[in-house]
């Protein structure tokens, strides 16, 4: 009998892999947000178009890329972030699985301009379901500018599962107010259908957190640093008489530092519950980040929402 095994061609195995990072706009507005933070961006815009359905477009004045660099961004594996597998222990970016754009690429019609501040001219990019189609020379201020349409394109039966433009705006509210809580010295500005949804100067975290979730949270707020042998907390918690039966605040969970002394990035944006069991009711949690002694080992999943923590 003849052999059956053959490997499947990037474009399909690109979009085998965007089934596990890119599930709804909200996630495309996930991997963009933290792309442009790792660069280093200090203004970063969010623009959206029908909830996502038409286009995620994220501005950032960080880094920029080189042509090559740029081109380079859509292949798969392709990362700037690790060289080594060693590397995966220090991670101090958002990323690091090189599989974001690629996917994103596969699955909607992506056009980015880019550019370094050392080049004169930056780099225009489109590519349609993995297809590069136009890389020319163009200009374009410092950063990447990234626009991501009519996601799921070429994927109908994925583009039919998409929920209510309020369902999917609330998916992509969500994934927006963690990227910006965590970062509050960045300014953030995102607009839906030319509407302007925050303005988020830069600014302290209780200051982001009344941007956010407005004035009447102030009141809220306990401030949280506790600094033990074991571990340190850090951030702001909701005062029990502001307490929910459901779990209907936001919860937001940070872990920095992993195990090295010094730089303390923010590497992984989760979320935790925090309840009280004598009381029953959920507490409100504001970015807590959460340093965590070396004996602990934590293993971030992909999708870098969860992570497995163990004794060493
Ligand atoms: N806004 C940006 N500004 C500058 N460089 C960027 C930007 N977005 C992506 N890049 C570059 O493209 C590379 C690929 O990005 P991509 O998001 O696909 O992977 P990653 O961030 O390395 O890992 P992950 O898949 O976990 O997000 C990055 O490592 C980075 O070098
Ligand atoms: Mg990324």
């Amino acid at each position: 009998m003849a052999d059956i095994i053959q490997l499947l061609p990037d474009v399909i195995a690109n979009q085998i892999a965007a089934g596990e990072v890119i599930q709804r706009p909200a996630s495309v507005v996930k991997e963009l947000l933290e792309n442009a933070v790792d660069a280093g961006g200090t203004n970063i815009q969010l623009i959206v178009k029908e909830a996502g359905k038409l286009l995620v477009q994220v501005v950032d004045d960080g880094c920029g890329m080189s042509e090559t660099d740029a081109r380079m961004s859509f292949e798969r594996h392709a990362t700037s972030k690790i060289k080594e597998a060693k590397d995966l222990f220090a991670i101090r970016t958002m990323g690091f699985r090189g599989e974001a754009l690629a996917s994103v690429a596969s699955v909607a019609q992506v056009e980015m301009r880019t550019r370094r501040a050392i080049d004169e001219l930056g780099t225009r990019i489109v590519i349609e379901g993995s297809e590069l189609k136009t890389q020319e020379p163009c200009q374009s201020t410092v950063g990447t500018n990234i626009a991501v349409r009519n996601l799921f394109f070429n994927v109908p039966a994925r583009r039919n599962f998409l929920r209510s433009n309020t369902v999917e705006m609330r998916h992509i509210n969500d994934e927006f107010q963690r990227v910006a809580l965590a970062h509050p010295s960045i300014s953030f500005i995102f607009r839906h259908n030319n509407t302007e949804v925050y303005r988020l100067p830069s600014g302290n975290l209780r200051q982001r957190i009344v941007n956010l979730f407005g004035a009447a949270t102030n009141k809220k707020l306990v401030p949280v640093n506790e600094d033990t042998e074991l571990v340190r907390i850090l951030g702001y918690i909701g005062k029990p008489e502001y307490a929910k039966k459901t779990r209907g605040e936001q919860y937001f969970l940070s872990i920095a530092d992993l195990s090295k002394a010094g730089g303390c990035s923010t590497l992984w944006l989760g979320r935790l519950r925090i309840y009280c069991l004598k009381t029953a009711i959920h507490l409100s949690l504001f970015l807590l980040t959460l340093t965590l002694p070396v004996l602990i080992l934590t293993c971030i999943r992909p999708s870098k929402k969860s992570s497995l923590m163990t004794i060493k």
